[in-house]
């Protein structure tokens, strides 16, 4: 049996796919369902998103929110079910983690670890370094003088924290904005005002030596459509990336891929990541969503439409071979932030994931599926 494929049948038996692990993976990639039953279908097991992405060598995984994990059953059931590789979606953030200036609140990430070594997932670390959700005490706290240890200091104790525990790091988040003006199509984040543009190394820096096992991530919004804002900002994260590369800081670019039923995507994206997989880097999905907020109000019409920007995105991106891992924004309808910050405008809540407000499967889910089914096998 080769490296890969045994590689692939002990990840399998971890994830609880044990009967994956007993069949030739030809056997069981049957046909998708089709949607009209779905509610009735079972996606456990060997029909489950982590099975099928995970027949093709790829990771599917979802963002957690902790403070459902163990309280709302079905939720919890769902996670474990789906996802190979978790990601908290707000708990290892700078301002959930850190009351004061001098304390570390760990209780909820150390939960969500606990789960995923509990369950065989593989956990991605988000994020060490933001220009969003940092503490309300920073403002007022943070100086030019003292930036640079609050930095360091947070990340050290972060990292080694959850040293050989974390997958990948995302060590910067959003830190391009051409928009903004500043050179090098950086943006004006707080980070940068006290530090300028060597926060983003000294970052990676911190981060390569309190964990060298993690693959360090640059990930960011903004770089999938095809119209010149997104291209400008593609244009800026490579040369970042490129000059980390250089000096052998970074492993992965992070696509977030908070996307747009009926949006365009194309060759202006899939060119950026084969640039990115020259540079011998890994690509991960960080935080997919479709929204339908260009849409009507029908449900069919927008789950349709849903469903088939996820199949059309999915199938660009998994083309390259660099993309191993798929995470989506949430897994269920019932908990996404886009009914929050971007809600729409009739304020109908959105139909962006791959389980609807009842925690059933619907079209997203089997479009997502025979994406996976489709990609070449990594
Ligand atoms: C979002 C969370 O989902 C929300 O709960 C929170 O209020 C704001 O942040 N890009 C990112 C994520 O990198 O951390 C953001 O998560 C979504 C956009």
């Amino acid at each position: 049996m080769n490296r890969a494929r045994r590689e692939l049948l002990q990840r399998a038996a971890r994830l609880g796919l044990g009967s994956l692990a007993m069949r030739p993976v030809a056997a069981w990639a049957w046909q998708t369902p089709t949607p009209a039953g779905a509610k009735k279908l079972d996606v456990a097991g060997p029909q489950s998103l982590k099975a099928h992405a995970l027949a093709h060598g790829l990771l599917y995984g979802c963002a957690v929110n902790v403070g459902l994990l163990g309280q709302d059953q079905a939720y919890t059931d769902l996670v474990r079910q789906q996802a190979a590789i978790v990601v908290a979606e707000n708990a290892m953030k700078w301002g959930p983690m850190r009351p004061t200036p001098t304390t570390f609140h760990f209780a909820a990430a150390d939960k969500l670890v606990a789960f995923a070594e509990a369950n065989g997932m593989q956990v991605r670390g988000h994020n060490l370094c933001w220009h969003r959700q940092l503490p309300k005490w920073f403002d007022g706290y943070a100086t030019k003088e003292n930036a640079a240890a609050l930095l360091t200091s947070h990340i050290e104790s972060v990292v080694t924290r959850f040293k050989g525990k974390i997958q990948s790091w995302d060590v910067v988040n959003e830190a391009v904005l051409p928009s903004d003006g500043l050179p090098d199509g950086l943006r004006a984040g707080p980070w940068y005002k006290f530090l300028g543009p060597g926060f983003i190394e000294l970052a990676f820096r911190t981060a390569r030596a309190a964990d060298p096992g993690a693959k360090l991530t640059y990930n960011d919004y903004g770089i999938e459509a095809e119209d010149e804002a997104s291209g400008r900002k593609r244009t800026a994260v490579l040369e970042l990336v490129k000059s980390l590369r250089a000096k052998g800081l970074i492993d992965a670019v992070g696509v977030q891929s908070h996307i747009s039923a009926g949006g365009d995507y194309g060759s202006g994206l899939a060119e950026f990541l084969d640039a990115v997989q020259r540079l011998g880097l890994e690509i991960y999905v960080t935080e997919m969503d479709v929204n339908d907020r260009r849409l009507g109000p029908d449900d069919a019409t927008r789950d349709k439409a849903v469903a088939a920007t996820y199949r059309s995105y999915l199938d660009l991106v998994l083309k390259n071979p660099a993309v191993k891992s798929v995470l989506t924004w949430g897994i269920t309808d019932r908990f996404t932030w886009l009914n929050g910050e971007d809600a729409r405008a009739d304020h109908l809540p959105e139909r962006c994931l791959p389980f609807d407000q009842q925690l059933n499967p619907v079209e997203a889910f089997f479009a997502m599926r025979s994406a996976f089914d489709g990609a070449p096998a990594r």
